[in-house]
């Protein structure tokens, strides 16, 4: 497994690998949900490249930048035992000179949800993704579910910019309680670890609504509501039963369509984020 840092580094390496190549873009911290996207470009492409890179231009002035877990060191041994072939760890300057002055903005899909919670992070990563695929060149990208609305913006964005690659959407990565794998998971005391299960179990309810025979969209969201309002530390920023690929709220029944259950809800200081797709 080779590393590099440099654009030129970056590009002499891409010239050795074999085709076709798939990129894994991960802020570092990996977890299992990290290593899933690995494995599976391992298995689908002769190559594989992960960037780790925590891009400031996504988080809000109130976020988590500055405590964001980071270990480069175990990140690149976990890399090895996956069999990575180029592992790319920009520095901020390589990736925003101090002249930069290019953003990319997504328009309506970008807008709901994520997008009216925190202003601006979308545009910071469109702006980071199509510099990764700029620099990096794969045939294929891969993105996990977990983060169903960012894989929609840059479904989007590879589509208006005409990206040359095809982009996967791996599943989500679970504890055996149901929590969604995140690196913000070790922000989480004991007790709020215990709330955190709240989320999966909130979607569990609007599915088996859904699967009894409950199809009025807002009769989901209320069930995923009610789970959520009966954890004392789970403070809910949004719940949402939207159309997948717009992320545009549903009205009145599903009515065979599939539809995407998410919701940010804060444990604590931690916020958290998670979804399943239904119907269909
Ligand atoms: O999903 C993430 O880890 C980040 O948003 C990404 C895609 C690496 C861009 O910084």
């Amino acid at each position: 497994m080779k590393t590099v840092v440099t654009l030129p580094e970056l590009r002499a390496a891409r010239l050795e690998l074999a085709a076709p190549v798939g990129l894994a873009p991960t802020m570092g911290y990996l977890h299992a949900g990290h290593l899933s996207l690995v494995r599976q470009a391992r298995r689908e492409c002769a190559s594989v490249v992960v960037s780790i890179f925590v891009n400031p231009t996504q988080f809000g002035p109130h976020e988590d930048l500055g405590s964001y877990p980071r270990d480069l060191a175990r990140d690149l041994d976990l890399l090895r035992r996956e069999d990575a072939d180029l592992v790319w760890t920009p520095t901020l300057e390589i990736v925003y000179p101090p002249d930069f002055q290019t953003w990319v903005t997504v328009g309506q899909v970008a807008q709901p949800l994520e997008g009216s919670m925190r202003p601006g992070h979308f545009r910071g990563v469109a702006t980071v993704v199509a510099k990764l695929f700029n620099a990096v060149q794969p045939h294929r990208a891969y993105f996990g579910q977990k983060d169903a609305q960012q894989a929609a913006v840059i479904r989007q964005m590879v589509k208006d910019l005409n990206f040359n690659l095809e982009l996967v959407v791996c599943p989500t990565q679970r504890e055996p309680d149901g929590l969604a794998l995140s690196s913000r998971n070790v922000y989480l005391n004991p007790e709020e670890r215990r709330a955190a299960t709240a989320l999966w179990r909130a979607l569990s309810a609007a599915q088996k609504a859904y699967q009894q025979g409950q199809s009025q969209a807002e009769r989901l969201r209320e069930a995923m509501r009610a789970v959520l309002q009966a954890e004392p530390l789970a403070n809910v920023e949004y719940v949402s039963c939207a159309e997948p690929d717009t992320m545009q709220e549903i009205e009145g029944r599903l009515e065979g369509r599939q539809a995407l259950l998410s919701m940010a809800v804060k444990i604590g200081k931690t916020r958290l984020i998670d979804n399943l797709l239904i119907g269909g």
